[in-house]
């Protein structure tokens, strides 16, 4: 029996641990970069590289011939301005996927479709209703794929993913440089989920999913940034830096970035655990920040 073949549009953070999962489980992959420079990396992670760019249409439909078992979609909407963005990248893709469909299509999406929920417990039920400039697009682009299903017959399932932490992704660098920014001691709980939990969630959504259904795909315990925080830097014997009113840095942000630092959702991943069946390797943070600092070397 030939391999099964997967396509990841993106090989960047998310989409190289993807790759190297799913080669490992012995799916023959094609891992996506708009440099050359990246092949390195991305042939080092099991896959075979390909330049793809979405605002060259030839290059992802290329990709496409034969029709791969399935493909994971990691492009976020293309940034146009500070705090603008367009859902044109997501569309060439759907507009691809819809005339080669591949077995099964998997959209890495954000939780930022939910906007403020102060707070509440949010699940796949719960109506979207995004604020920031981010947040509005990624609800077009969720909306295309879901649209392709209901119109096209295309089988999606978008995954809406809220922090992704990971080795070479923990709050260690900011922390170091005294970049790291402490907003009214981030008072504000948001969900999380280790990048290796993430690929298992993804995995899970192509091979036991529903075509046209959403998944969250978060950890189990959402936690208030300053725990975090606390948690990263006591690992570390790292001091906070003294923490500083939203009031007084409202104006030094980005609509876009005061958003994201104000989030606040407790995100449910019943339908993770119960239609697809992941166990997590790292139920909280408290598991998966120190296993990401040991990856890192730093601990
Ligand atoms: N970080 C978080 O906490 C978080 C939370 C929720 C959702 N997400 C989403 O999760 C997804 C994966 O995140 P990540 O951290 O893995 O992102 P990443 O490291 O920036 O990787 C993104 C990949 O997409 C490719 N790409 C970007 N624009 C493209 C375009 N126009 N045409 C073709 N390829 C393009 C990049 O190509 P190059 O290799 O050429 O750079 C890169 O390989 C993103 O959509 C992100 O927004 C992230």
């Amino acid at each position: 029996m030939s391999a099964e073949r997967a396509l990841v549009l993106g090989c960047g953070y998310v989409g190289l641990r993807l790759a190297r999962a799913l080669s490992a489980e012995g799916v023959s992959v094609t891992g996506t970069t708009r440099s050359a420079g990246r092949f390195g990396e991305i042939a080092a992670a099991g896959a075979r590289p390909e330049l793809m760019d979405t605002g060259d249409p030839a290059s992802l439909a290329a990709l496409l011939r034969p029709t791969p078992e399935v493909v994971f979609d990691t492009v976020r909407p293309l940034r146009t301005g500070a705090d603008a963005y367009t859902v044109e990248s997501t569309r060439a893709i759907v507009d691809a996927l819809a005339e080669r469909p591949p077995g099964a299509a998997v959209y890495v999406g954000s939780t930022s479709v939910y906007g403020r929920r102060g707070g509440e417990w949010t699940d796949e039920a719960t109506p979207i209703d995004p604020v920031s400039p981010a947040g509005v697009a990624r609800a077009g682009a969720e909306a295309l794929y879901l649209d392709a299903w209901r119109v096209r017959g295309l089988p999606v399932r978008v995954c809406r993913v809220p922090g992704i932490y990971g080795p070479g992704r923990t709050l260690r660098q900011r922390l170091e440089t005294g970049a790291y920014l402490r907003v009214d001691d981030e008072s504000h709980v948001v969900s999380r989920i280790h990048v290796d939990d993430l690929v298992a969630g993804l995995i899970a959504a192509w091979r036991r999913g529903r075509a046209g259904q959403v998944y969250l795909l978060c950890d189990d315990r959402p936690v208030t940034g300053g725990e975090y925080a606390r948690l990263t830097a006591g690992l570390l014997d790292l001091p906070l830096p003294a923490s500083v009113a939203r009031a007084d840095i409202r104006h030094e942000l980005s609509a876009g970035a005061f958003e994201r630092r104000t989030a606040d959702r407790r995100c449910s991943n019943r339908r993770m655990r119960e239609e697809l069946g992941v166990a997590l390797r790292y139920p909280t943070v408290h598991q998966g920040v120190p296993a990401a600092l040991a990856e890192e070397g730093a601990v």
